[in-house]
């Protein structure tokens, strides 16, 4: 089996397994602890498709972040509220993202909430977030509505990761103006590809017009089955495309996922054991050696 022969490479440090990117699969080193916090560096995770993992990876990703002592903000950005939802955050008849982004003015600490996670606050959102590109289509500078706001409370955060919603309309694109990097979460099915070319022409758009700095932090690849030839071969595909770029760290699919999001807590809290909660954490570090987060 072809798969068999590529189980292992030679490196310096001596046998590596090959991973499912093609490349050595290395452990990543426990992120070294901090001297200080903030800076935040901005992180959106985007992609127009829904049901690829962004919301997931939004909350493990910031919940592995959290427990290697990084302050984190995870910003919900889609109005169908499933980050606050999946941190056990209630946001019936309490502020909201949307009331930053319409009133200029309006406090951020006002808005944050801690979740249950230590290090890791949230800025909610709900429904009322749906008639946000409505109200600031006619603003000045609407495209940098969100990064005005973020900017008040980077000093505080060591990262601050947004869950875009599925489209690539105004609030996507207030999105990629405020962050420093976007992470493209993949699904390993029929079609993943399909719109990633728009994706990607909006982040250079983004970055020729508004906010010439963003660079993409990395290719995830979710809901990844080794045990189907289908999945694999879209892996192959997407690394084909885009190389180096694809994190080491591929997500597996597992129904412990959706029975975390129902539980409201992170999969690094639920069943921080599972090799789902484990992968958040390589990811967490694998970014942290990418420079991606500090
Ligand atoms: N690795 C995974 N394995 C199995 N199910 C997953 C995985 N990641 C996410 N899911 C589930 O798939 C659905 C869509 O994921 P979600 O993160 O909400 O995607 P998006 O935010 O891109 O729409 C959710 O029900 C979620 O629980
Ligand atoms: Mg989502």
């Amino acid at each position: 089996m072809a798969a068999s022969a590529k189980r292992a490479a030679k490196t310096p440090e001596g046998e590596v397994p090959i991973g499912p990117t093609g490349r050595p699969y290395q452990g990543f080193a426990t992120p070294p602890a901090l001297d200080g916090h903030g800076p935040a560096r901005i992180i959106s995770l985007c992609n127009q498709k829904g049901g690829v993992g962004k919301t997931t990876t939004t909350i493990n990703l910031a919940a592995a972040l959290a427990g290697y002592d990084r302050k984190v903000l995870a910003v919900d950005f889609d109005p169908q509220g499933a980050l606050s939802a999946g941190l056990g955050i209630q946001t019936h008849d309490t502020p909201t993202v949307y009331d930053l982004l319409l009133d200029g003015k309006r406090d951020p600490y006002d808005v944050i909430v801690h979740s249950r996670v230590e290090n890791l606050d949230v800025i909610p959102a709900n429904i009322d977030l749906s008639a946000a590109e409505v109200h600031l289509v006619n603003e000045v500078a609407r495209e940098q509505i969100l990064s005005r706001v973020l900017r008040r409370v980077a000093a505080d955060y060591d990262v601050i990761l947004i869950d875009c919603q599925p489209s690539l309309g105004l609030l996507t694109v207030n999105a990629l103006t405020a962050s420093h990097g976007v992470i493209i979460p993949l699904e390993c099915e029929f079609f993943a590809l399909r719109g990633v070319a728009l994706l990607i022409e909006t982040i250079d758009k983004v970055r020729d017009r508004l906010n010439p700095t963003i660079t993409l932090d990395g290719v995830l690849a979710t809901m990844y089955d080794p045990r189907t030839l289908h999945s694999r071969e879209v892996l192959e595909r997407v690394v084909d495309a885009f190389g180096d770029d694809v994190l080491e760290t591929v997500i597996g699919r597992t129904v412990k996922f959706p029975d975390a999001s129902v539980s409201g807590m992170p999969i690094t809290e639920y069943a921080p054991e599972h090799a789902a909660a484990q992968a958040y954490l390589r990811l967490a570090r694998e970014l942290v050696a990418r420079g991606a987060v500090a």
